[in-house]
């Protein structure tokens, strides 16, 4: 049995490498290369969070629409729409940021572009959130919302407030980002020392062959593997290989 205070991931083998889970109402980083499973791995989440623990979950999209979404999940056996219909569910759709005009009016005021869409995405997640009393909530890929702010100090500002707001509803909250490689060497984002976890997946060189890998690179209240652990991507979502070495 896992402890109470842990929000297991559904992937059984990650699980085990949390020491359960992902110790509830933190906010943790999914960083990973381009088709590495983020939004998969978010999506396994949310419906095991559902389905098996009774916690409603709020996906946040700020790539692909709703339709494309519930089609690819479908296919990996998790019907979302129906979790919807439910009243468990709640798809907010934040891509429509990207092509927002350089200001927006609003009453007599006119605020900047990136202003307005930090505060109307937290504003529409407290909706969501209230609205179904979610536990879990992802933001998938929050990416599109940083490369809005060219400026690093901005930056780091608009993604402390996200998270401030996010920690401030209690719920357990993955965020996903893309993961950042200057040839072989990895370079330190960020976005890692602002959050309560970071896990990394990406495609690694084994040998001769190529391997997915994914790492607990931090996790507060939590003594982690800190190893490398190989995984697959399977008609049935992520599967983590916790006793499989890398190298
Ligand atoms: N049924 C399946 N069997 C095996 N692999 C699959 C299956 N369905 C999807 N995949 C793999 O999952 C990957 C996509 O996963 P996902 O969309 O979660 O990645 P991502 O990290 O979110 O990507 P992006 O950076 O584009 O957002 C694809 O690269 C594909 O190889
Ligand atoms: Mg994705």
């Amino acid at each position: 049995m896992f402890p109470a205070d842990r929000a297991i991931t559904g992937v059984r083998g990650l699980d085990e490498m949390l020491g359960g889970g992902i110790p509830k109402g933190r906010v943790v980083l999914i960083l990973g290369s381009p088709g590495s499973g983020k939004t998969i791995l978010c999506a396994q989440f949310l419906y095991t969070g559902i389905v098996d623990c009774g916690e409603n979950g709020v996906y946040v999209s700020f790539d692909e629409g709703k339709p494309q979404f519930y089609r690819e999940m479908a296919k990996l056996g998790w019907d979302f729409a129906a979790l919807e219909r439910a009243g468990k569910f709640a798809f907010v759709d934040a891509s429509p940021i990207r092509s927002l005009p350089g200001e927006v009016k609003i009453g007599g005021m006119t605020i900047g572009k990136r202003d307005f869409s930090l505060l109307s995405v937290i504003q529409a997640i407290r909706n969501h959130s209230a609205s179904i009393s979610a536990q879990r909530i992802v933001l998938d890929s929050m990416s599109q919302l940083t490369f809005q702010y060219p400026d690093p100090v901005e930056r780091r500002t608009a993604v402390l407030d996200l998270i401030d707001a996010l920690a401030d509803l209690g719920a357990t909250c993955l965020l996903t980002s893309e993961l950042v490689a200057v040839g072989m060497r990895r370079k330190m984002q960020f976005e890692e020392y602002l959050v309560h976890g970071v896990i990394i997946l990406q495609t690694m060189r084994v040998g001769k062959a190529y391997g997915r890998v994914i790492q607990v690179e931090k996790m507060r209240e939590t003594a982690i593997d800190e190893q490398p652990r190989p995984y697959q991507i399977t008609e049935r979502g992520i599967e983590v290989y916790p006793r499989e070495t890398v190298f």
